[in-house]
């Protein structure tokens, strides 16, 4: 063979490899974009399951155990059609108080009410960014900025979530079901916390 035949072989069998090779490469890019993608939501259900997320911000019915979350109104926060009476005055070490829903309670920081946190653009977590929840979840503060946020949701541990995480949770809360659900603004408290 002449060292031309074999220059021009090796170009024939460069662009025979490159041309089955291509297609091959942008599909095995696109299913691993894709895995990547499953993973992440697996990997953000799985935390909202486990740091019970729902236990506060998916209104509780009774069931056949005793109350449970109603995941047919999963994270959709304090249902606004449930209107609920002044909080009965504290007694003795009994500082707070909860409704049947577990979705409001009254305590020393007033009257807070879980957030809606399905997808709806104006009652929910629709229009927020990323940076908009992990610097609520690491600040305290609405959008990172805003009010802070009070109890009992819990910042001080949820604040140390890593923003693998925190990006998972979000991307997952973005394919739930909408639920169209204004929940109300807190109270504040009927006898003011002395300024610390
Ligand atoms: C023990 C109850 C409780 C648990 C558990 C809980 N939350 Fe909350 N969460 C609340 C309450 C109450 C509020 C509203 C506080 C307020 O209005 O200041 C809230 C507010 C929020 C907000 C702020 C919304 C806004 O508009 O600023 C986000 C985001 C949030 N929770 C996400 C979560 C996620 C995600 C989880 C699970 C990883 C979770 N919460 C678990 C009680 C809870």
């Amino acid at each position: 063979m002449t060292s031309h035949a074999r220059t021009t072989l090796a170009a024939a069998m460069t662009t025979a490899l490159s041309a089955a090779l291509v297609p091959f490469s942008v599909l095995a890019q696109g299913s691993a974009a894709a895995d990547t993608t499953s993973e992440k939501l697996a990997r953000g259900k799985y935390l909202v399951t486990v740091a019970g997320c729902n236990d506060c911000h998916t209104p509780w019915k009774m069931g056949p155990q005793g109350p449970e979350p109603d995941m047919s109104r999963m994270l959709s926060g304090h249902p606004e059609s449930f209107v609920l009476p002044p909080a009965p005055a504290p007694q003795g070490p009994w500082i707070v108080a909860a409704a049947a829903t577990n979705t409001a309670w009254s305590g020393p920081w007033g009257v807070s009410y879980t957030a809606n946190l399905t997808p709806d653009p104006e009652t929910g977590l629709g229009k927020w960014t990323q940076r908009n929840f992990t610097e609520t979840i690491r600040t305290g503060r609405h959008m990172g900025r805003g009010r802070q946020i009070l109890p009992p949701m819990p910042i001080p541990m949820h604040k140390n979530f890593t923003d693998a995480d925190l990006e998972a949770i979000f991307s997952y809360l973005q394919t739930i079901p909408v639920v169209k659900n204004r929940v109300p603004e807190p109270l504040p408290p009927a006898v003011p916390v002395a300024a610390k």
